[in-house]
């Protein structure tokens, strides 16, 4: 199955679940696999599993393409709490944490921050040599964190031309474009600084574009 098709797929079905107020958006599923498939990431940390949508898409993904990737999230909130087991498909296969302390000193591939944890601040210890940050949404405050911590990374703020289906929670207008994320690349390699001038230069004319768009 293809990435979007999966991503709009699954979105889709999170979207008919109680509490779909705050999953990630469509493309940030989409983005998020694109990143596990492109950089061959096997290990994922999330940071606010909320009611599952980000890890039950990766871990179906995982399926589809016979991988093997180890997934860890935290997540506090007790109505989340109660209703990932029924949502995440694969939810035997996610190691869940009340929060960041309490998570073993592991280093991770790939790290999804939605949500909040006041331990954000030491999230260089889980990073993997050439680990790649991926802040759901706008979240300023977090992305600056990450930015003052990790001040030789490369940074790329990754939007859509896309608006948001009709399907979407109600507080989604249809008018409004889907909500972008934050990218970091902690340690690039090659390969993540030919992707990143690619995402650059993709926003950029983006931007354009919704400027002509609205004019
Ligand atoms: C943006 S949400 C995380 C969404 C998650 N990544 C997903 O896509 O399902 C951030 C935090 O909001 C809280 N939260 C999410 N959904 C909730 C709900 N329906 N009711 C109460 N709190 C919720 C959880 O604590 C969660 O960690």
């Amino acid at each position: 199955m293809k990435i979007n098709k999966l991503a709009i797929e699954n979105y889709k079905y999170f979207c008919s679940l109680e509490g779909s107020d705050y999953i990630a958006s469509e493309f940030a599923l989409e983005t998020i696999l694109k990143l596990i498939k492109k950089f061959k990431l096997s290990s994922v940390l999330e940071v606010g599993l909320g009611i599952g949508s980000v890890s039950d898409t990766v871990l179906k993904f995982s399926k589809l393409n016979g991988l093997n990737i180890k997934y860890v999230g935290t997540e506090k909130n007790e109505f989340c709490l109660e209703v990932l087991p029924e949502n995440v498909k694969k939810y035997n296969e996610i190691q869940v944490f009340s929060e960041l302390n309490a998570v073993s000193n592991n280093k991770f591939d790939l790290i999804i921050i939605d949500g909040l944890d006041s331990s954000l601040i030491e999230l260089k210890k889980f990073c993997a040599p050439n680990a790649i940050l991926f802040i759901e949404g706008g979240r300023e405050n977090q992305t600056k964190s990450m930015l003052d911590i990790f001040s030789k990374c490369l940074f790329v703020n990754v939007i859509t031309l896309k608006k948001n289906p009709s399907y979407a929670h109600e507080d989604r207008s249809v008018k409004s474009y889907i909500g972008g994320g934050q990218l970091i690349f902690i340690n690039p390699t090659l390969k993540m600084k030919l992707f990143w001038i690619r995402q650059k230069a993709l926003t950029f004319i983006k931007r354009k574009i919704r400027k002509i768009i609205k004019k």
